[in-house]
């Protein structure tokens, strides 16, 4: 049932904010003590984690990246992402102390699933981020997190990307409390502001639709998407580009912003438009002046620039041809926030190329064959 919507897609984007919300439920208590009694993984075992593989394919792949700058950040030990279906062919390091995190709305890939196999047969745990309870992959592993979005019916993943990059992030914070790499009131703040995040995605999709939509009609004919962030706007950038793909059958492509300069600038013409995440000025950044830079750069070549910015950022405002605003909110939780303008735009462009935005041609929910 769309409950009203023109499609599962634009229904499940409108329900980031209570995909957030639900998966932030039950999972601490008032003092900020992580709970998570339904990953029966005793706290020593947890402690004892030295290395974390995150092995997951397409949008599930790009939440993992976004959780490694977290994690690293909080908990000090290294954090790989590794897409699935590469993983176990090149010999992995696993050890008993290796943690494999497993990220899958479905929980039926079958290149997440053989991954997860191949780790714990080679001594590790796994723990699944998964949204479907009592499929394959959280039956198979050591330990599931649920992400609570609710039944993702379309193709392409947006509500569950959200849940599972909040759900990555009780995880190491998880592992902060327990390996006390943070102190109790700094895990208090940031599930803070965690629990401020459903609010800030719900301005997003109130606010911004409609410049989103008039932006969409303009670049109705554009043959191809440069997208480009850096630190956490990376990974938003690729699962930007990956959503206009998906369904709209456009080239894109995601780049980190700093590698433009060593190739794909050479991509950018006269009306090309380029998407660029960009962090917030507060705190004197400095990754914010690069990433305006880059925003100069491909605008000097002609780009059409987009900018995801935060309110009242006077840089975006002057440099790009248009800005999607969000709220402000701290930089390792504007993930949840900037993809929402990505969602809407891809989904804005394929309803306009009049294609079926929850069926994409060639495409599978889950693919269960490896
Ligand atoms: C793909 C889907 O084939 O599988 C993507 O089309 C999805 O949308 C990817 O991100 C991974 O799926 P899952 O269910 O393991 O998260």
């Amino acid at each position: 049932d769309k409950g009203g919507w023109d499609s599962f897609m634009d229904k499940e984007i409108h329900e980031d904010p209570s995909a957030v919300r639900n998966t932030l439920i039950g999972r601490f208590d008032e003092d900020g003590e992580i709970k998570l009694d339904e990953v029966h993984i005793d706290a020593e075992a947890f402690r004892q984690i030295d290395k974390i593989i995150v092995v997951a394919c397409g949008t599930a792949s790009y939440a993992g990246m976004v959780a490694k700058y977290a994690i690293e950040h909080w908990v000090r030990i290294p954090v790989e992402i590794e897409l699935a279906h590469e993983f176990r062919y090149r010999d992995p390091i696993l050890t008993p102390r290796t943690l494999v995190v497993a990220i899958s709305q479905s929980g039926e890939t079958m290149d997440t699933l053989m991954a997860l196999r191949h780790a714990r047969e080679q001594g590790s745990r796994v723990l699944a981020i998964c949204n479907t309870q009592g499929s394959t992959i959280p039956r198979e592993s050591d330990a599931v997190l649920y992400t609570h979005a609710g039944p993702e019916i379309a193709v392409a993943s947006t509500k569950a990307f959200v849940a599972q990059i909040v759900a990555a992030y009780l995880l190491g914070l998880y592992l902060a409390q327990v390996k006390c790499t943070l102190y109790r009131d700094e895990i208090h703040q940031i599930l803070d502001q965690l629990k401020q995040m459903p609010e800030k995605i719900q301005w997003v999709l109130d606010h911004e639709a409609e410049s989103i939509n008039d932006a969409a009609s303009k670049m109705i004919n554009a043959k191809s998407f440069l997208f480009l962030g850096r630190h956490v706007g990376y990974p938003v950038a690729m699962e930007g580009a990956l959503k206009l793909k998906e369904i709209a059958y456009t080239f894109t492509e995601g780049f980190a912003a700093g590698e433009l300069k060593h190739g794909p600038i050479a991509l950018v013409e006269e009306g090309e438009p380029v998407v660029v995440i960009v962090p917030s000025s507060r705190g004197r950044n400095v990754l914010h002046n690069k990433v305006i830079s880059a925003i100069e750069e491909v605008k000097a070549r002609g780009a059409f620039t987009i900018a995801v910015a935060e309110v009242g950022d006077p840089d975006a405002e002057k440099y790009a041809d248009i800005v999607f605003w969000r709220p402000e909110c701290p930089t390792l939780l504007s993930p949840l926030v900037d993809v929402v303008p990505l969602q809407l735009l891809a989904l804005d462009m394929a309803e306009l190329k009049g294609y079926d935005v929850d069926k994409p041609r060639n495409l599978a929910k889950s693919v269960t064959v490896e």
